[in-house]
């Protein structure tokens, strides 16, 4: 399916620093490191998270802060890049990768990063911008009306409610909320700002209709590497939250808008976008991109594409395999999620892909390394165990 380079043998023993090892998303991508034969170290805040446990882990390192707490984030990391040298550096979550598009020339002297110039990130960062350069081109999107900071204002260019309200840098759905009136906004807008940095006060699409993710490689030379598109056909909280079920699909005209955005953004390298399907008139809009691997990143490698392999040939500037095509029909699950999904959902019998269909594949488990898994499941218990201040992790996405 992908056209095959010769060029394997130039992975063999690459160092590669892999932070956030929290996330799901680290373990297709440890093991697709692993597979090119390089020599990977794993970073979080436990030594008991899920890539840091992974048998494809060479070495685990812990940074006991968050990436938010920059000067200590950039101290700790900076000491582990001078004890050792490696290829590349790779962000998992939106907040590291943020935090290493600032510092990209400092650390520059260590070490690649995989993430984009900070002109280029903060465009793709910020929501407001992306919706923005989405309606300038043409492509579906909501309609923004938060374009002055005054609540004044954004309620004269609110034309109907509910309206839609999320940190214009936002991740995991935390501050979003649904406006059903101007008094609410008047209410709410100032306190959301307070709390979470600018907002973005868009229209609100109804949750009914169905939801998608697009990832997207552009190489240094503007073209589209590789893209894949899946749908989200159960999430969890069922009244809105984390996709539990995907599956790819053959969808070209989402792939199509998804690309042309990300040209008219400028963007090279990996991107995540997230779609909503508009139940009132069938389009499907933009809703969003993250500048990092998706937690739901593993379902593109087995439907065929390597987004490890793409980065690495990225930052060695050799040329970006090209995948032109991929894998129809694959399924992943969060199978625990998934049940919590079926307890609650009144739709436990009428969903598609059957809930009761035997071929998915765990985004957690895998038989080769199935100790993530075990810690997956016990993060929770031993969540309970740590001192309050340090409960919360890093976003997982
Ligand atoms: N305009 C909108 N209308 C209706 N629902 C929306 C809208 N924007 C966001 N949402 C809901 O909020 C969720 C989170 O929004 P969004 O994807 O923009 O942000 P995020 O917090 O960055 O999420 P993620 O962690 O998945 O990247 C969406 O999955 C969707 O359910
Ligand atoms: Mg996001």
């Amino acid at each position: 399916m992908r056209r095959i380079q010769e060029t394997d043998g130039a992975f063999i023993g690459r160092n590669i620093l892999l932070l956030d090892c929290h996330t799901v998303q680290v373990l297709p991508m440890l093991k697709a490191f692993h597979r090119l034969g390089c020599d990977v170290t794993t970073v979080s805040r436990s030594r008991f998270d899920i890539g840091a446990v992974s048998r494809y882990s060479r070495r685990h390192i812990v940074i006991p802060v968050k990436a938010f707490e920059e000067d200590e984030y950039l101290a700790r990391l900076t000491e582990i890049l001078e004890a050792r040298r490696y290829d590349l550096v790779v962000p998992l979550t939106d907040s590291t990768a943020r935090f290493l598009s600032k510092q990209k020339e400092a650390l520059g002297k260590y070490a690649r990063a995989a993430v984009a110039d900070r002109d280029v990130f903060d465009r793709i960062d910020d929501k407001q911008l992306t919706m923005l350069a989405c309606r300038a081109s043409g492509i579906p999107c909501p309609k923004t009306y938060s374009i002055s900071e005054n609540v004044g204002e954004i309620a004269r260019a609110i034309d109907t409610y509910p309206a839609a309200m999320k940190p214009r840098y936002g991740y995991g759905a935390v501050g979003f909320r649904k406006i059903d009136s101007r008094d609410e906004l008047l209410k709410y807008y100032p306190e959301y700002v307070r709390q979470y940095g600018p907002m973005l006060v868009e229209e609100y699409i109804p949750q009914t209709g169905m939801q998608y993710t697009c990832d997207v490689y552009v190489g240094r030379d503007g073209e589209v590497k590789s893209a894949i598109v899946y749908d989200k056909p159960r999430w969890y909280p069922v009244g809105g939250g984390a996709s539990c079920c995907n599956r790819t699909i053959d969808r070209p005209d989402l792939i199509d808008n998804c690309a042309r955005l990300l040209k008219a953004l400028g963007w090279t390298g990996y991107a995540d976008l997230d779609l909503i399907e508009d139940p009132r008139d069938g389009s499907v809009r933009i809703m969003e991109i993250n500048p990092r691997i998706a937690a739901t990143a593993k379902i593109a490698f087995l439907a065929g594409i390597d987004a490890a392999r793409q980065i690495l040939e990225d930052a060695l500037e050799m040329p970006v395999t090209v995948y032109p095509d991929y894998k129809k029909n694959v399924v992943t699950r969060r199978l625990l999620v998934d049940c919590a999904w079926f307890l609650k959902s009144p739709r436990r019998f009428r969903t598609k892909p059957s809930w009761f269909n035997p071929f998915f594949h765990g985004q957690v488990f895998s038989w080769d390394d199935p100790l993530p898994s075990l810690a997956y499941l016990l993060k929770p218990v031993l969540r309970l165990f740590r001192k309050p201040e340090n409960r919360r992790q890093t976003p997982a996405a």
